[in-house]
């Protein structure tokens, strides 16, 4: 038996996959065996396993309570249980969320079959709650045929032709984050990076999705950032009520609850419909943004363009998919190479090697900069934003010796495969040198998956890397980062919605005294 960690109870799926009942040795032998008559009985036989399903559930509401904040010490001897009984983090094992059973995949070649080589054909989707509201037609919760069409005409939103005419955008927007910090160097403030980058990675996503010049760096409660914040933050009742009550779905569906805050998507539906109706009038210097691309590509396509109300969802989701995202790579960087400062010297050295006396950066020696690439990957791979990915099978399959039923939910524990000791020696140390021209060759490309992989996988991979990048260049070229008295360490995560710290970020910077160049941009 494979026995690693034990697990912390309010992580279990994003930390480390756990297996109480059962489990798959990575060679396999007996317990692929005792997994498999588990899962391959009549579909979701697994929901009848009494035991099973009633200690999952007591421990779901222990993991929800600790989510909800509920004093750890109303079940304390159930949590010294958990905490100490000998779970497993294994390559594959089964488990419940509320009353959704899931099998967890760590193992990579099985992974390979899901999320690449049977992703059209047997594992398209995601899990889809159905309660979406107005963002029932969002890219990321599409399926199938549709999910299909609606990808392939956004896609060439990405290409490098449009990045590098983004390029020019985001340069605006990375200026005035070294701008803003300025003062707080000088001062020599503590501060809460996630403010910062996070607000940088906002406007570059606005400007670059519907030209619109938020400002949020200069104006931290602007509504756009504070329904941006909100927007995927879905409701923990309605999420509870339906896992309990799977029952009640229809119905909640016909009454319009939605799992999104309606607030939010209201609040962006109007300002994106601002944003078209000036474009219609022709008022507005129409900019090659994600907006006019998708307006565009209804002429293009005729029937088979996106529809009025698909252009709105996917704007919506471009912006709430890739700020917070790019925000929270960007606190973790800055956290890592505080605490690692000859790491961040080195990076410094590149970037002053590539781009002398602070010279404007530029879109190739950006993204050909070796050592800037392994930092940002390294980076992704202790702290990916997004810590689990998911399929759904469409048919019963059987993959590895190991049945998968229908309609069974296929999780992908990235946290925990990325600090996963038999792919990844020395875990939980930050090496950037891991990712080296020469090593990153011997990393298997499933083992890695902080954007997904396949033909599901992020979509803005490419536009996210480059607007993370360009603002660790411009910050660094100026500052260093330094830790101090208030920052956290180790950090203690944060158990709700996308990975991220419980409590903020906190480091101090240091201006750097490198003559500049005449800036031109
Ligand atoms: C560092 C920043 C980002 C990270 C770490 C990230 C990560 C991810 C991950 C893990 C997925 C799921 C992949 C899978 O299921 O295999 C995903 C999907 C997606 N991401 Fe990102 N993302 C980032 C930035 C962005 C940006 C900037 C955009 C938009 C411009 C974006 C748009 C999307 C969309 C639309 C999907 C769903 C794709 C589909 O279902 O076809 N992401 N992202």
């Amino acid at each position: 038996m494979h026995v690693k960690d034990v697990l912390c109870v309010s992580r279990f799926i994003t930390s480390r996959t756990i297996c109480p009942l059962n489990s798959l040795e990575r060679s396999g032998g007996e317990s692929t065996k005792l997994l498999n008559s588990y899962m391959s009985s009549t579909p979701f036989e697994t929901q009848k396993r009494f035991f099973h399903k009633y200690f999952m559930i007591i421990f779901e509401i222990v993991r929800l309570c600790k989510i909800l904040r509920v004093s750890e010490n109303l079940f304390p001897p159930l949590y010294k249980k958990i905490n100490t009984k000998q779970f497993v983090c294994v390559c594959v094992s089964s488990m419940y969320e509320l009353r959704t059973p899931m099998l967890a995949v760590m193992d990579v070649s099985m992974l390979k079959t899901i999320l690449v080589k049977e992703c059209f054909s047997l594992f398209p989707n995601r899990r889809n709650l159905r309660l979406n509201g107005d963002l029932y037609d969002i890219v990321s919760l599409s399926e199938d045929d549709n999910w299909r069409r609606i990808r392939n005409i956004l896609t060439p939103a990405f290409t490098t032709g449009r990045i590098k005419e983004m390029f020019e955008i985001m340069k605006q927007h990375s200026r005035k984050l070294t701008d803003s910090l300025r003062p707080k160097a000088h001062n020599e403030e503590v501060i809460n990076v996630k403010d910062f980058l996070g607000a940088y990675s906002l406007d570059a996503m606005a400007s670059c999705a519907y030209s619109i010049d938020t400002d949020t760096i200069k104006d931290p409660s602007h509504p756009f950032i504070n329904h941006a914040k909100k927007l995927l933050r879905i409701s923990i009742p309605l999420f509870l009520i339906q896992g309990f009550f799977p029952f009640l779905l229809p119905l909640l569906e016909i009454s319009g609850f939605s799992l999104f805050p309606k607030s939010c998507v209201a609040y962006f539906k109007s300002v994106l419909e601002k944003v078209r109706a000036e474009r219609r009038g022709g008022s507005h210097q129409t900019q090659m943004d994600f907006l006019q691309l998708m307006m565009n590509s209804q002429q293009e396509k005729q029937n088979k363009g996106l529809s009025d109300h698909e252009i709105m969802s996917q704007a919506i989701i471009f912006v709430a998919a890739g700020f917070d995202t790019s925000g929270t790579t960007l606190a973790f960087l800055a956290y890592n190479l505080a605490k690692n400062p000859e790491v961040m010297r080195r990076l410094q050295e590149e970037i002053d090697t590539t781009f002398p006396s602070k010279a404007p950066v530029q879109y190739e020696g950006l993204v050909n900069m070796e050592y800037l690439d392994s930092v940002v990957s390294e980076s992704l791979r202790l702290y990916p934003p997004i810590a689990r990915i998911e399929r759904v099978a469409k048919a019963t399959v059987e993959i590895n010796g190991i049945t998968v039923p229908k309609d069974m939910i296929v999780t992908v524990p990235v946290y925990a495969l990325h600090r996963d000791p038999d792919l990844w020696p020395d875990p939980e140390e930050f090496k950037p040198d891991r990712f080296s021209k020469e090593n990153k060759q011997s990393i298997n490309p499933y083992a890695y998956l902080p954007f997904g992989i396949g033909p599901r996988n992020c979509i803005g991979m490419r536009f996210a890397l480059v607007m993370v990048k360009l603002a660790l260049v411009e910050v660094l070229q100026n500052y260093s980062f330094s830790i101090c008295k208030e920052t956290e360490i180790p950090l203690e995560m944060d158990p709700t919605g996308l990975l991220g710290p419980l409590r903020p970020i906190k480091l101090k910077l240091v201006a750097r005294s490198i003559a500049s160049a005449n800036v031109d941009n």
